[in-house]
């Protein structure tokens, strides 16, 4: 449930079909290995990523009470049961206390969970950007929607610039959130995939966040810039 602006339009006009990753690809099985997937009372619910064995970054907006919420690791097809599957209970849900202070900001938030997980080539951490910027390279972003299709979807994205994501949204767009996609359209992250990573090099630089509608032209995905929360996360992670 990637929030969505306009609301009434962008039920109308996109994102019906299976709320998803739209034009992507499907990923090579446990190639995001911090890919997490989040559900709720057992229902698909939104995206994470897993960043040590403890703690799982999603979005504010995919806040639900702990005992409510399960976080699968190691997951490939959300459908079958492939033997790679870890799940495990969130013991916490701790979102940016300053969420929402204007529309869709700080939409940041940290999941721990009631035990550790095993890491091994399914399941491995990924470190948070440390800086605010990506330059010259590709976004990849991944999810599985809610669930349809069953496979965890994967598309790469081109780096957008602040002056794009401006025209787009004029100033519904804080220094806490950046753009990527295609202006043209036809290629998006949507509702489900709320909370999933945005990659660049190796590291989590971005959380699947909000739009109008899902891949209209004039309107990329808008997501959290990772590297505004490093403090945050550690002084959470450290106190909790
Ligand atoms: C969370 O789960 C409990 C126990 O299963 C249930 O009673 C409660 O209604 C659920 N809360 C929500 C918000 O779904």
């Amino acid at each position: 449930m990637r929030t969505i602006v306009f609301a009434l339009l962008a039920v109308a006009v996109a994102c019906s079909p299976g709320l998803k990753i739209i034009g992507g690809y499907d990923c090579p099985p446990n190639s995001q290995p911090w890919q997490v997937y989040l559900t709720f009372n057992g229902e698909p619910w939104c995206g994470g990523s897993l960043i040590n064995e403890r703690w799982v970054v999603s979005a504010a907006h995919c806040k639900i009470p702990a005992s409510n919420l399960t976080v699968h690791l190691g997951e490939h097809n959300v459908n079958v049961e492939e033997g790679t599957e870890q799940r495990i209970g969130a013991e916490k849900v701790i979102p940016h206390p300053d969420y929402n202070d204007q529309p869709f900001n700080n939409d940041f938030m940290l999941i721990k969970l009631k035990e550790p997980a095993i890491f091994n080539e399914c399941v491995k951490p990924i470190p948070l950007a440390t800086r605010c910027s990506c330059a010259g390279e590709q976004f990849l972003v991944s999810g599985w929607g809610h669930g349809n299709p069953s496979v965890l979807q994967c598309l790469k994205l081109p780096v957008l610039s602040k002056q794009q994501c401006v025209r787009a949204y004029g100033s519904r767009i804080t220094e806490n959130m950046f753009c990527a996609g295609f202006m043209k359209g036809g290629k998006d992250s949507c509702q489900g995939d709320s909370g999933g990573p945005i990659v660049c090099n190796g590291e989590l630089r971005g959380v699947v966040s909000w739009g109008k509608g899902c891949a209209e032209q004039g309107y990329p995905g808008v997501y959290v810039e990772v590297c505004r929360y490093t403090a945050w996360t550690k002084h959470v992670t450290d106190n909790n």
